[in-house]
């Protein structure tokens, strides 16, 4: 079966960080977000995966010289223009000559989805286009979707006002589509599936069914959620270990090959230290995840963050909250909360 994953957006709300690199290539807790999704939808039979490209598509095609990922054989759509969500499903299915039922998934979304029980439920009911919703507590700042009894979408209600939501449950950016859904789709322009498409299908029966299917899910796009999802990972909620090489040496604390941690160091679960990283004297690491390489210093203490390969944490210093970026230094004492830090780059 094959895939469209949309990986074409510029990652706003997560800049500075997607400045240098698209958000589906940004690690979580050490491993690219995009090998996490492409594992996941290897597992569920997809063998072609369409990456349908607009920012930086040259990162991708770096990241994946061989056009492969494993047994998945990789294909790209690069987009001269933001086609918008539908716009960019139809020019990549087309440039990959998609003429069989396929999945669609956000580049951002980080589930444990059953993807093969969506395909399933699609079958079934012979739907021509079935989409993943899960429960959330505020649905407001979200795509809400209410349906019949036999999963037949009623409506789409966007972003409705707090406490006035018809459900709880959202459309969670998994899809499953026959190729006529594309013939519904103009060509060339900015299309969004979510705002455009799907509520233009209501306008017949029996066309648009969603699976309302409540397991682990997180849109990684903004930086509270992203340093959120190392949380997640690293407490096993999309499988364990969080990443390959890894090794729990007491509950929640995980270690890779070559970190050299000072035994008086503090350590407070989820905390994962990745390879050849060094966490000197004294220093109190919480809640986070270490990428390689990286450095902790003397008495620092860093809590609730994220650190990207190559970062430095200077002695003393307090980082709380924060996305320190690859290669990117707090100095010694420094204090810094809720902040993205990154390396001042060579102009
Ligand atoms: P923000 O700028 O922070 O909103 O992030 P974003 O650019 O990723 O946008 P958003 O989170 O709304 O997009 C959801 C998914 O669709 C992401 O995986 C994007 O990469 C992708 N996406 C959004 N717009 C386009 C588009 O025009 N073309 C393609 N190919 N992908 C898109």
């Amino acid at each position: 079966m094959k895939a469209v994953v949309l990986v074409g957006g510029e990652g706003t709300r997560l800049r500075p960080l997607t400045y240098a690199t698209p958000k589906p290539l940004l690690p979580i807790a050490n491993r690219p977000f995009l090998e996490r999704q492409l594992t996941w939808m290897a597992a569920s039979g997809i063998d072609e995966v369409v990456l349908s490209l607009g920012y930086l598509p040259d990162a991708f095609r770096a990241h994946f010289p061989d056009d492969r990922f494993g047994d998945l054989r990789l294909r790209y759509a690069v987009e001269d223009e933001p086609l918008g969500t539908a716009g960019a499903i139809r020019f990549a299915a087309e440039t990959a000559g998609i003429d069989e039922r396929f999945v669609v998934c956000n580049g951002d979304v980080l589930t444990a989805l059953d993807l093969s029980a969506l395909v399933r439920f699609h079958d079934e009911r012979d739907a021509r286009a079935t989409i993943h919703l899960v429960r959330v507590t505020d649905p407001s700042a979200f795509g809400v979707v209410p349906t019949y009894p036999d999963g037949e979408v009623k409506a789409f209600v966007e972003k409705p006002p707090p406490g006035q939501a018809p459900t709880d449950w959202i459309n969670a950016g998994t899809y499953v589509l026959e190729p006529s859904v594309l013939e519904r789709i103009p060509a060339g322009i900015n299309v969004s599936i979510e705002r455009e498409t799907f509520p233009r299908m209501l306008e017949g029966r029996g066309a648009l069914y969603a699976l309302e299917h409540d397991v682990y899910w997180l849109d990684i796009g903004t930086p509270d959620k992203y340093r959120a999802a190392h949380l997640d990972v690293l407490a096993g909620a999309v499988g364990r270990p969080p990443v390959a090489d890894a090794t729990e040496t007491e509950p929640g604390i995980w270690i890779q090959p070559g970190a050299v941690i000072d035994a008086s160091t503090r350590l407070v679960p989820p905390v994962l230290i990745g390879a050849d990283s060094a966490v000197g004297p004294g220093a109190y690491v919480a809640r986070t995840s270490v990428g390689a390489g990286c450095v902790v210093g003397y008495g620092a203490r860093v809590d609730g963050s994220v650190l990207l390969d190559g970062a430095e944490i200077g002695r003393a210093s307090d980082v709380v909250d924060c996305i320190v970026g690859p290669d990117a230094t707090i100095p010694e004492a420094g204090t810094v909360r809720d902040e993205i830090l990154v390396a001042d780059r060579p102009e």
